[in-house]
Protein backbone atom coordinates (compact mmCIF):
# COMPACT_ATOMS: atom_id res chain seq x y z
CA UNK A 1 0.00 0.00 0.00
CA UNK A 2 1.25 3.53 -0.72
CA UNK A 3 1.58 5.65 2.14
CA UNK A 4 0.03 8.80 2.15
CA UNK A 5 2.64 11.11 0.94
CA UNK A 6 3.12 9.12 -1.81
CA UNK A 7 -0.61 9.21 -3.04
CA UNK A 8 -0.65 13.37 -2.13
CA UNK A 9 1.63 13.96 -4.46
CA UNK A 10 0.75 11.35 -6.96
CA UNK A 11 -3.06 13.51 -6.83
CA UNK A 12 -1.10 16.95 -6.63
CA UNK A 13 1.25 15.95 -10.18
CA UNK A 14 -1.66 14.36 -12.00
CA UNK A 15 -1.33 16.25 -15.27
CA UNK A 16 -5.63 16.53 -16.64
CA UNK A 17 -5.15 17.79 -20.27
CA UNK A 18 -9.03 16.60 -21.58
CA UNK A 19 -11.93 14.15 -20.78
CA UNK A 20 -9.63 11.02 -21.03
CA UNK A 21 -7.24 12.46 -18.06
CA UNK A 22 -10.33 13.77 -16.45
CA UNK A 23 -12.08 10.42 -16.39
CA UNK A 24 -8.73 8.15 -15.50
CA UNK A 25 -8.51 11.06 -12.44
CA UNK A 26 -11.66 10.04 -11.09
CA UNK A 27 -10.84 6.25 -11.64
CA UNK A 28 -8.03 6.12 -9.79
CA UNK A 29 -8.47 8.22 -6.47
CA UNK A 30 -12.69 8.65 -6.08
CA UNK A 31 -14.39 5.70 -7.77
CA UNK A 32 -15.71 2.51 -5.58
CA UNK A 33 -12.22 0.78 -6.97
CA UNK A 34 -9.78 4.08 -6.20
CA UNK A 35 -6.86 3.46 -4.01
CA UNK A 36 -8.61 5.79 -1.56
CA UNK A 37 -11.63 3.62 -1.08
CA UNK A 38 -9.26 0.28 -1.11
CA UNK A 39 -7.37 2.49 2.21
CA UNK A 40 -10.90 2.81 3.79
CA UNK A 41 -11.19 -1.04 3.45
CA UNK A 42 -7.82 -1.32 5.28
CA UNK A 43 -9.38 0.29 8.38
CA UNK A 44 -10.07 -2.93 9.78
CA UNK A 45 -6.28 -4.25 9.60
CA UNK A 46 -5.37 -1.36 11.59
CA UNK A 47 -5.13 -1.43 15.63
CA UNK A 48 -7.73 -0.28 17.16
CA UNK A 49 -5.77 3.02 18.53
CA UNK A 50 -4.67 3.84 15.26
CA UNK A 51 -8.14 3.28 13.22
CA UNK A 52 -9.11 7.02 14.17
CA UNK A 53 -6.21 8.72 12.65
CA UNK A 54 -6.00 6.95 9.85
CA UNK A 55 -9.24 7.08 9.15
CA UNK A 56 -8.64 11.16 9.09
CA UNK A 57 -6.29 10.94 7.22
CA UNK A 58 -7.99 9.15 4.30
CA UNK A 59 -10.76 11.70 4.84
CA UNK A 60 -8.16 14.50 4.25
CA UNK A 61 -6.93 12.74 1.03
CA UNK A 62 -10.20 12.14 -0.02
CA UNK A 63 -11.11 15.61 0.11
CA UNK A 64 -8.10 16.81 -1.42
CA UNK A 65 -8.68 14.29 -4.32
CA UNK A 66 -11.94 15.94 -4.44
CA UNK A 67 -11.02 19.65 -4.61
CA UNK A 68 -8.11 19.10 -7.45
CA UNK A 69 -10.88 16.54 -9.29
CA UNK A 70 -13.38 19.86 -9.07
CA UNK A 71 -10.59 22.51 -9.93
CA UNK A 72 -9.76 20.06 -12.91
CA UNK A 73 -12.93 20.17 -14.12
CA UNK A 74 -13.92 23.57 -14.38
CA UNK A 75 -10.56 24.61 -16.01
CA UNK A 76 -11.33 21.80 -18.44
CA UNK A 77 -14.60 23.04 -19.12
CA UNK A 78 -13.90 26.57 -19.47
CA UNK A 79 -10.96 25.64 -21.84
CA UNK A 80 -13.53 23.67 -23.51
CA UNK A 81 -15.91 26.09 -23.85
CA UNK A 82 -13.21 28.80 -25.15
CA UNK A 83 -11.78 25.91 -27.62
CA UNK A 84 -15.41 25.42 -29.31
CA UNK A 85 -16.20 29.21 -29.48
CA UNK A 86 -13.11 29.86 -32.10
CA UNK A 87 -13.40 26.35 -33.98
CA UNK A 88 -17.22 27.65 -34.41
CA UNK A 89 -15.75 30.21 -36.57
CA UNK A 90 -12.13 28.25 -37.91
CA UNK A 91 -14.47 24.68 -38.60
CA UNK A 92 -16.89 24.03 -41.30
CA UNK A 93 -19.94 22.84 -39.96
CA UNK A 94 -20.48 19.29 -41.77
CA UNK A 95 -23.96 20.72 -42.61
CA UNK A 96 -23.36 23.98 -44.36
CA UNK A 97 -23.78 23.37 -47.66
CA UNK A 98 -21.62 25.60 -50.81
CA UNK A 99 -24.56 27.92 -51.84
CA UNK A 100 -25.10 28.95 -55.58
CA UNK A 101 -25.07 31.85 -57.24
CA UNK A 102 -28.63 33.26 -57.62
CA UNK A 103 -29.98 32.66 -61.30
CA UNK A 104 -29.96 36.36 -62.13
CA UNK A 105 -26.45 36.59 -61.61
CA UNK A 106 -25.61 33.49 -63.59
CA UNK A 107 -27.69 35.12 -66.64
CA UNK A 108 -26.31 38.64 -66.42
CA UNK A 109 -22.56 36.93 -66.39
CA UNK A 110 -23.86 35.10 -69.57
CA UNK A 111 -24.76 38.01 -71.69
CA UNK A 112 -21.78 39.60 -70.24
CA UNK A 113 -19.47 37.44 -71.32
CA UNK A 114 -20.95 37.40 -75.02
CA UNK A 115 -20.24 40.77 -75.63
CA UNK A 116 -16.69 41.03 -73.62
CA UNK A 117 -16.19 37.88 -76.56
CA UNK A 118 -16.54 40.30 -79.32
CA UNK A 119 -15.32 43.73 -77.85
CA UNK A 120 -17.75 45.30 -75.48
CA UNK A 121 -16.91 46.32 -72.12
CA UNK A 122 -19.05 46.71 -69.36
CA UNK A 123 -19.84 49.69 -67.26
CA UNK A 124 -22.05 50.59 -64.35
CA UNK A 125 -23.39 52.92 -62.16
CA UNK A 126 -25.80 54.48 -59.95
CA UNK A 127 -28.98 53.17 -59.20
CA UNK A 128 -30.07 56.43 -57.96
CA UNK A 129 -30.51 59.13 -61.19
CA UNK A 130 -31.49 62.30 -62.20
CA UNK A 131 -34.07 63.08 -64.78
CA UNK A 132 -31.65 63.92 -67.23
CA UNK A 133 -29.60 60.64 -67.54
CA UNK A 134 -32.58 58.60 -67.28
CA UNK A 135 -35.13 60.57 -69.84
CA UNK A 136 -34.10 64.63 -70.84
CA UNK A 137 -31.07 63.28 -72.68
CA UNK A 138 -32.60 60.37 -74.03
CA UNK A 139 -34.85 62.30 -75.77
CA UNK A 140 -38.05 61.91 -73.36
CA UNK A 141 -40.00 65.05 -74.28
CA UNK A 142 -41.04 66.57 -70.67
CA UNK A 143 -44.86 66.03 -70.58
CA UNK A 144 -44.35 62.64 -73.47
CA UNK A 145 -46.46 60.05 -72.81
CA UNK A 146 -43.49 57.99 -73.12
CA UNK A 147 -42.55 58.84 -69.71
CA UNK A 148 -45.88 57.38 -68.82
CA UNK A 149 -44.31 53.64 -69.99
CA UNK A 150 -41.42 53.77 -67.81
CA UNK A 151 -43.04 55.37 -64.47
CA UNK A 152 -40.50 55.40 -61.04
CA UNK A 153 -40.25 56.06 -57.95
CA UNK A 154 -39.77 59.77 -57.20
CA UNK A 155 -38.58 61.64 -54.52
CA UNK A 156 -41.14 64.36 -53.53
CA UNK A 157 -38.75 66.80 -52.10
CA UNK A 158 -36.55 66.44 -55.14
CA UNK A 159 -38.65 65.28 -58.35
CA UNK A 160 -35.40 65.51 -60.09
CA UNK A 161 -34.13 62.38 -58.22
CA UNK A 162 -35.09 58.82 -58.72
CA UNK A 163 -35.00 55.80 -59.51
CA UNK A 164 -33.44 54.58 -63.08
CA UNK A 165 -36.20 52.61 -64.96
CA UNK A 166 -33.62 51.20 -67.38
CA UNK A 167 -30.07 51.62 -67.30
CA UNK A 168 -29.82 53.49 -70.47
CA UNK A 169 -29.13 56.26 -68.03
CA UNK A 170 -25.44 54.69 -68.08
CA UNK A 171 -25.70 55.01 -72.20
CA UNK A 172 -25.47 58.42 -71.44
CA UNK A 173 -23.23 58.84 -68.88
CA UNK A 174 -20.26 57.01 -70.83
CA UNK A 175 -21.19 59.15 -74.12
CA UNK A 176 -20.35 62.26 -72.12
CA UNK A 177 -17.21 61.23 -70.54
CA UNK A 178 -16.12 59.66 -73.90
CA UNK A 179 -16.02 59.89 -77.56
CA UNK A 180 -16.29 57.14 -80.20
CA UNK A 181 -15.57 54.29 -80.69
CA UNK A 182 -17.90 53.78 -77.95
CA UNK A 183 -18.79 49.85 -77.12
CA UNK A 184 -20.32 48.94 -73.94
CA UNK A 185 -22.97 46.76 -71.97
CA UNK A 186 -24.47 48.50 -69.07
CA UNK A 187 -25.73 45.43 -66.51
CA UNK A 188 -27.64 46.66 -63.32
CA UNK A 189 -31.18 47.21 -61.56
CA UNK A 190 -33.72 49.11 -62.65
CA UNK A 191 -37.21 50.23 -61.22
CA UNK A 192 -40.72 50.68 -62.42
CA UNK A 193 -43.69 51.67 -60.59
CA UNK A 194 -45.67 48.34 -60.88
CA UNK A 195 -47.92 46.18 -59.34
CA UNK A 196 -45.99 42.99 -58.73
CA UNK A 197 -47.99 39.89 -61.04
CA UNK A 198 -46.05 36.86 -61.84
CA UNK A 199 -44.77 38.53 -65.48
CA UNK A 200 -44.01 42.07 -63.84
CA UNK A 201 -41.74 43.73 -60.87
CA UNK A 202 -40.94 46.94 -59.44
CA UNK A 203 -37.91 45.97 -59.67
CA UNK A 204 -35.86 43.51 -62.38
CA UNK A 205 -32.41 44.25 -64.17
CA UNK A 206 -31.35 44.86 -67.50
CA UNK A 207 -28.63 44.12 -69.60
CA UNK A 208 -28.00 47.10 -72.17
CA UNK A 209 -25.92 47.75 -75.05
CA UNK A 210 -24.08 50.91 -76.79
CA UNK A 211 -22.10 50.37 -80.10
CA UNK A 212 -20.99 53.84 -81.67
CA UNK A 213 -18.72 54.87 -84.14
CA UNK A 214 -18.11 55.78 -87.76
CA UNK A 215 -20.54 54.25 -90.11
CA UNK A 216 -22.45 51.93 -88.13
CA UNK A 217 -25.21 50.91 -89.17
CA UNK A 218 -28.64 48.96 -88.92
CA UNK A 219 -27.38 45.38 -90.74
CA UNK A 220 -24.62 45.51 -88.02
CA UNK A 221 -26.75 45.42 -84.90
CA UNK A 222 -29.07 43.10 -86.64
CA UNK A 223 -25.75 40.66 -86.69
CA UNK A 224 -24.30 41.55 -83.28
CA UNK A 225 -27.81 40.34 -81.69
CA UNK A 226 -27.81 37.55 -83.95
CA UNK A 227 -24.56 36.37 -82.72
CA UNK A 228 -25.76 37.23 -79.10
CA UNK A 229 -29.19 34.81 -79.93
CA UNK A 230 -27.12 31.76 -81.51
CA UNK A 231 -24.34 31.79 -78.24
CA UNK A 232 -27.20 32.26 -75.59
CA UNK A 233 -30.13 29.68 -77.14
CA UNK A 234 -28.04 27.72 -79.88
CA UNK A 235 -26.62 27.95 -83.21
CA UNK A 236 -29.97 27.21 -84.96
CA UNK A 237 -32.04 30.17 -83.42
CA UNK A 238 -33.61 32.93 -86.25
CA UNK A 239 -34.54 36.10 -85.58
CA UNK A 240 -37.11 38.77 -86.51
CA UNK A 241 -37.18 42.46 -85.99
CA UNK A 242 -40.67 44.29 -85.50
CA UNK A 243 -40.71 48.05 -85.46
CA UNK A 244 -41.23 49.85 -82.38
CA UNK A 245 -40.94 53.18 -80.67
CA UNK A 246 -38.60 54.40 -78.02
CA UNK A 247 -37.96 57.97 -77.60
CA UNK A 248 -33.62 57.48 -78.12
CA UNK A 249 -33.70 55.24 -81.11
CA UNK A 250 -34.98 55.90 -84.94
CA UNK A 251 -35.73 53.79 -86.31
CA UNK A 252 -36.74 51.13 -83.42
CA UNK A 253 -37.72 47.55 -83.09
CA UNK A 254 -38.37 44.51 -80.74
CA UNK A 255 -36.85 41.33 -81.90
CA UNK A 256 -38.12 37.90 -81.62
CA UNK A 257 -36.08 34.65 -81.22
CA UNK A 258 -37.13 31.52 -82.95
CA UNK A 259 -38.59 29.58 -80.21
CA UNK A 260 -35.81 27.33 -78.89
CA UNK A 261 -38.34 24.47 -77.74
CA UNK A 262 -40.47 23.79 -80.47
CA UNK A 263 -38.16 25.55 -83.04
CA UNK A 264 -40.69 27.74 -84.67
CA UNK A 265 -42.94 25.24 -84.76
CA UNK A 266 -45.78 26.88 -82.01
CA UNK A 267 -45.90 25.65 -78.41
CA UNK A 268 -46.54 27.06 -75.31
CA UNK A 269 -43.94 28.57 -74.86
CA UNK A 270 -43.94 31.02 -77.78
CA UNK A 271 -47.93 30.98 -77.29
CA UNK A 272 -47.81 28.60 -80.58
CA UNK A 273 -46.32 31.79 -82.81
CA UNK A 274 -43.20 29.96 -83.24
CA UNK A 275 -41.40 33.28 -81.70
CA UNK A 276 -40.14 34.77 -78.40
CA UNK A 277 -39.79 38.61 -77.91
CA UNK A 278 -36.12 39.01 -76.05
CA UNK A 279 -35.09 42.66 -76.58
CA UNK A 280 -35.98 46.13 -77.71
CA UNK A 281 -33.63 47.71 -79.80
CA UNK A 282 -32.45 50.78 -82.51
CA UNK A 283 -30.46 53.13 -84.11
CA UNK A 284 -29.64 55.53 -81.41
CA UNK A 285 -31.06 59.11 -82.42
CA UNK A 286 -29.10 62.09 -83.37
CA UNK A 287 -31.03 64.29 -80.70
CA UNK A 288 -29.11 61.78 -78.29
CA UNK A 289 -25.43 61.76 -79.27
CA UNK A 290 -25.88 65.43 -79.74
CA UNK A 291 -27.14 65.98 -76.05
CA UNK A 292 -24.42 63.99 -74.87
CA UNK A 293 -21.53 66.11 -77.04
CA UNK A 294 -21.24 63.38 -80.10
CA UNK A 295 -21.18 64.79 -83.36
CA UNK A 296 -24.34 63.16 -85.24
CA UNK A 297 -22.96 63.97 -88.55
CA UNK A 298 -20.17 61.67 -87.91
CA UNK A 299 -21.07 59.07 -86.06
CA UNK A 300 -23.50 56.66 -85.87
CA UNK A 301 -24.65 53.86 -83.75
CA UNK A 302 -26.92 51.67 -82.07
CA UNK A 303 -28.57 50.55 -78.59
CA UNK A 304 -30.71 47.38 -77.34
CA UNK A 305 -31.82 46.43 -73.89
CA UNK A 306 -32.56 43.26 -72.53
CA UNK A 307 -34.44 42.10 -69.57
CA UNK A 308 -32.70 39.69 -67.35
CA UNK A 309 -35.48 37.93 -65.63
CA UNK A 310 -37.22 38.02 -68.94
CA UNK A 311 -34.55 35.88 -70.47
CA UNK A 312 -33.73 33.86 -67.20
CA UNK A 313 -37.77 32.48 -66.93
CA UNK A 314 -37.21 31.54 -71.22
CA UNK A 315 -33.68 29.75 -70.52
CA UNK A 316 -34.73 28.08 -67.39
CA UNK A 317 -38.48 27.60 -68.51
CA UNK A 318 -40.37 29.11 -65.00
CA UNK A 319 -43.39 31.19 -65.22
CA UNK A 320 -43.24 33.40 -62.20
CA UNK A 321 -40.73 36.37 -61.85
CA UNK A 322 -41.86 36.34 -58.02
CA UNK A 323 -39.36 33.61 -57.66
CA UNK A 324 -36.58 35.52 -58.38
CA UNK A 325 -36.86 38.01 -55.90
CA UNK A 326 -38.56 35.32 -53.05
CA UNK A 327 -34.76 33.59 -52.66
CA UNK A 328 -36.68 30.69 -51.70
CA UNK A 329 -33.98 28.15 -51.58
CA UNK A 330 -35.55 25.17 -52.57
CA UNK A 331 -36.13 27.76 -55.70
CA UNK A 332 -32.60 28.61 -55.81
CA UNK A 333 -30.52 25.21 -55.25
CA UNK A 334 -32.43 24.29 -58.47
CA UNK A 335 -29.46 26.30 -60.31
CA UNK A 336 -26.58 24.94 -58.88
CA UNK A 337 -25.33 23.22 -62.10
CA UNK A 338 -25.69 25.95 -64.03
CA UNK A 339 -23.43 28.14 -62.03
CA UNK A 340 -20.12 26.63 -63.54
N1 LIG B 1 -34.24 51.25 -72.58
C1 LIG B 1 -35.25 50.42 -73.18
C2 LIG B 1 -36.16 49.89 -72.08
O1 LIG B 1 -35.75 49.84 -70.97
C3 LIG B 1 -34.66 49.27 -73.94
C4 LIG B 1 -33.91 49.74 -75.16
C5 LIG B 1 -32.58 50.04 -75.06
C6 LIG B 1 -34.57 49.88 -76.37
C7 LIG B 1 -31.89 50.47 -76.17
C8 LIG B 1 -33.89 50.31 -77.48
C9 LIG B 1 -32.56 50.59 -77.36
O2 LIG B 1 -37.29 49.53 -72.31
Amino acid sequence: MKSFEELRKEIENFQIENADALEAFRLQFLSKKSEIQSMFNEIRNIPPEERKQFGQLINEIKDFANKRFDEFKSTYDNRANAQSAVADITRPDTNVSLGAMHPISIMMDQVRRIFEDIGFSTVTGPDIEDDWHVFTALNFAEEHPARDMQDTFFIELHPDILLRTHTSSLQVRTMEAQQPPIRVICPGRVFRNEAITSRAHCIFHQVEGLYIAENVSFADMKQTLLYFSQRMFGPDVKIRLRPSYFPFTEPSAEMDISCYICGGEGCNLCKHTGWVEILGCGMVDPNVLENCGIDSKKYSGFAFGLGIERMTMLKYKTNDIRLYFENDVRFLEQFKSATK
